[in-house]
């Protein structure tokens, strides 16, 4: 069995522990720490039940990977017992009848709070957009946006959110051979407008291979899950299209990349965009990635994004959530690589389990058309 040796703060207190990759954090916080406070629902990163904070953002806990938490700050529901605007949102949820089962309600104070200490200007269309992602089967929804409305108007105290430890630890080091997850990465919403995430991963090739699969723009897309080019390359300028689903949602984002190599460096950047009519939401986003050699046999890739998502999709590029998309995208686009660069059938698209269970509708989400496009050009 793998595993991996992490620490996790959770609720001020640290823990290291051993974790297999595929344990959630939900589960670990669940079933080894006993919080069980953070609820289950969908466990398909849906309804927002299992909403935690992870380094001071919402996230749900059931699509995020303990193993890639490592140096996280994660605050439960348990972990606000002293917090004065819960205080306050507990009081206005009981007065406003916000809730009936209650199942919800964990996560949805988790977002409550994080609308109530982020807008302080939310308006009740933007309390229902903001909690778009968190899903009640009782109530309505009428008592808990006029709970979070009162809090919004008695303008509380803003507490600062917990500070984030996993920029201050000591980034883990690299396993050695590779391959599949192994992400370092950091999501961080700096800019209101513009999420960045930074992705690595190494495959067992020399950079020269890598580098010279990076160059044949077909068959990369065929490794990328749930992409396809609708025309044939031209130049650095690529047009294709991203069909991704989360849950019950479905997204097909028709996109355009313009790519800039440098093949001294081995690096290149992509500017892209992407419109998914069904939701009216559209991507942009700017790429960097680069290839280092680690050893004569082994290659680093390091992605940076910066991106934006507008429209109806655009809850889902903060917090955890994106993490875990581009976390899961990651892992199946490494295993499709390494594949095709041991000489598998680059011309067909690969029906391995794991891109079955993207198209098959388990979990997808389209992070953005730029980030799916980006290592790719014709040479
Ligand atoms: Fe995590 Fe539903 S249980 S989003
Ligand atoms: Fe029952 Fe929200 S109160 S699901």
């Amino acid at each position: 069995m793998i595993t991996r040796d992490i620490t996790i703060t959770v609720n001020g207190r640290t823990h290291r522990a051993s974790v297999e990759p595929r344990t959630s954090l939900a589960d670990f916080l669940r079933e080894s720490l006993l919080l069980t406070g953070t609820h289950l629902g969908c466990e398909q990163g849906v309804c927002g039940a299992c909403t935690v904070n992870l380094d001071g953002a919402p996230a749900r806990s059931c699509i995020v990977s303990v193993a890639a938490c490592d140096g996280a700050d994660v605050r439960t529901i348990e972990g606000f017992e002293d917090d004065a605007v819960m205080a306050n949102l507990r009081r206005a949820f009981s007065a406003s009848h916000a809730l009936q089962c209650g199942y919800c309600t964990p996560g949805m104070l988790i977002t409550s709070r994080d609308i109530v200490t982020r807008l302080p200007d939310a308006d009740e269309h933007r309390i229902r957009v903001e909690l778009s992602g968190n899903l009640c089967r009782c109530t309505g929804y009428m008592g808990i946006v006029e709970a979070i409305g009162g809090v919004l108007e008695s303008r509380p105290v803003a507490v600062p959110m917990e500070a984030p430890t996993r920029a201050a630890a000591a980034p883990p080091p690299m396993p050695p051979k590779p391959t599949v997850p192994a992400a370092r990465k950091t999501a961080v919403d700096t800019d209101p407008k513009m999420t960045r995430l930074t992705q690595s991963f190494s495959v067992g090739f020399p950079r020269d291979a890598v580098w010279a699969l990076f160059g044949d723009f077909p068959r990369v897309v065929v490794c990328m899950p749930g992409a396809s080019l609708t025309a044939d390359p031209d130049g650095g300028h690529v047009i294709g299209k991203v069909a991704v689903k989360l849950g019950p949602i479905r997204a097909e984002f028709a996109g355009e990349g313009d790519i800039n190599i440098d093949a001294a460096a081995y690096s290149g950047t992509v500017r892209g965009m992407g419109l998914d009519k069904g939701h009216n939401s559209r991507a942009k986003g700017d790429v960097i990635y680069r290839l280092t050699e680690e050893d004569g046999n082994t290659t680093r890739v390091d992605v940076d994004v910066a991106f934006a998502l507008s429209g109806t999709l655009a809850q889902f590029s903060r917090g955890g959530i994106v993490n875990a998309v581009a976390d899961r995208m990651t892992q199946m686009f490494v295993a499709n690589l390494e594949a095709a660069l041991g000489g598998a059938d680059a011309t067909a698209p690969r029906a391995g389990p794991q891109t079955a269970e993207l198209e098959g509708g388990r979990f997808v989400l389209s992070v953005l058309w730029a980030w799916l496009m980006s290592p790719f050009r014709r040479p």
